[in-house]
């Protein structure tokens, strides 16, 4: 499936602001939510729509809405949450699974903790979210997960992916495609993208 770069401007913009090191908690946070939205927009951009009738206060006449059920957006924690209310605020309708994942920083296996999803998946387009794409350990296990119980659409949405991360996302999980701010040069000894920003998490939470 297709790996789509958004370069938008705006989200170049802000992706650079959070790289720097020096970019506080507040103001991390606050960029990854905005640039959720930016990414929300173009993740969103050819969602089928249907016809629906509505009155206008002149006339009648045929509207469209977007069709099927509401999407599920579906954050890998801890980092993916930070895209969440950003995305909420463009979909304030969409469902929501938490999947709890962590990476053993030795193996660098996901781990999972935490999984809570509505029961309707199969019937849902289900965007992943997380802002990191590493060794993809984490993302293969979310999609993994969602399609056992059901997904057959999904989509998954980050900020930073490294080479390597999208090769062995696009080999598990060919039918899923992806959607970056940016592809970076490499991963590092530890599974860090380089030049990347840093752990998401950490510099979200701490
Ligand atoms: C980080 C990051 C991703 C994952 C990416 O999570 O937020 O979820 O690693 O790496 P991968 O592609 O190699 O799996 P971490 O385990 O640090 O948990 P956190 O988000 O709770 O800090």
């Amino acid at each position: 499936a297709a790996v789509t770069v958004v370069d938008h401007p705006l989200v170049q913009h802000k992706l650079t602001m959070m790289r720097d090191r020096d970019r506080s908690t507040k103001g991390f946070r606050e960029l990854l939510n905005e640039i959720g939205m930016l990414l929300a927009y173009e993740v969103t951009r050819d969602l089928p729509l249907e016809a629906i009738s509505i009155e206008t206060p002149l006339q009648r006449m045929e509207g469209r809405q977007i069709a099927g059920k509401k999407l599920v957006l579906a954050p890998i924690l801890r980092a993916g949450v930070g895209f969440l209310d950003g995305m909420l605020s463009l979909m304030p309708s969409a469902r929501v699974a938490h999947i709890g994942l962590y990476r053993d920083p030795d193996t660098l296996q996901a781990v999972e903790y935490y999984f809570k999803s509505p029961s309707d998946l199969a019937d849902r387009t289900v965007l992943v979210l997380d802002p990191m794409l590493a060794t993809a350990n984490s993302a293969v296990a979310a999609v993994e997960r969602l399609k056992s119980r059901g997904a057959k659409d999904l989509r998954f949405v980050c900020l930073l992916a490294a080479p390597e991360g999208i090769a062995r996302f696009q080999e598990a999980h060919p039918d899923v495609p992806v959607w970056t701010a940016a592809i970076d040069s490499h991963l590092n000894d530890h599974g860090y993208i380089v030049p990347g920003l840093g752990d998401a998490g950490d510099r979200m939470y701490g």
